[in-house]
């Protein structure tokens, strides 16, 4: 698939058909992971991949409960406030939150270490590193899996949910992951959020702003 057209592909599906991935496609979306910038040179990312559902809900046991918080309070106050395309976004994808990673049956948590100061007690930009590259890592493995014509929706762990997959996962100590990576076969009828209309033009300042 030619490149821009996986950027068009790319999009985020949060509805799994449940067909298995194949390990070999997954190395090849895993093995783009290291063809990401990194600050460090040393590509210090180790994926923990878990297969099968009853090992995902294991892993996404606190995520129902955090999103319904999220859910109540936040969405309801949002209605008519937030911008329309955002709404239909959250209303989507909130209640999904645990779901989608259920249903893909194939999860990938990438795991990156940590070093300087905690992840959430930087001490300046520079600190966040290792937290970036491993995002840069994650864009490649998204575009990857959307070149293969898989689905991916990932999840930004809150609350205690760090601390749950890193205690069931068994992580070394100084390792934190970036998110909760599903991968799998669009569902047929899987929902594409209406995207926002930009003007490029609009959003580039020539020599100022
Ligand atoms: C930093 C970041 C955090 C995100 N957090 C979540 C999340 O916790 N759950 C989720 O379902 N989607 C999450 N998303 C996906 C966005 O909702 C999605 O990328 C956005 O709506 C644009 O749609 P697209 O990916 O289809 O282009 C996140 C995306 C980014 C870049």
């Amino acid at each position: 698939m030619e490149f821009y057209e996986v950027l068009e592909r790319r999009r985020t599906i949060r509805d799994f058909s449940g067909r298995e991935v194949g390990d070999e496609v997954l190395n090849r979306i895993l093995a783009a992971a290291f063809k990401a910038p990194t600050n460090d040179h040393l590509r210090q990312f180790e994926f923990v991949v878990v297969r099968g559902r009853d090992n995902i809900a294991r892993l996404a046991v606190p995520v129902a409960e955090n999103t319904r918080n999220i859910q109540q309070t936040g969405l309801d106050a949002a209605a008519g406030v937030m911008d329309e395309d955002e709404y239909a976004m959250f209303a989507d994808a909130l209640p999904k939150q645990q779901r989608m990673l259920i249903e893909s049956g194939c999860l990938v948590l990438p795991f990156f270490r940590q070093q300087g100061c905690p992840l959430c007690e930087p001490a300046d930009q520079s600190s966040l590193n290792y937290f970036a590259s491993a995002w840069a890592a994650v864009e490649n493995m998204l575009l990857a899996a959307a070149a293969e014509g898989l689905a991916c929706a990932f999840r930004i762990p809150i609350g205690n949910e760090p601390e749950h997959v890193k205690r069931l996962t068994g992580a070394p100590e100084g390792y934190e992951f970036a998110c909760f990576l599903a991968i799998g076969y669009p569902a047929p009828d899987a929902h594409v959020c209406r995207q926002k209309v930009i003007r490029v033009e609009d959003r580039i300042h020539w020599n100022v702003w």
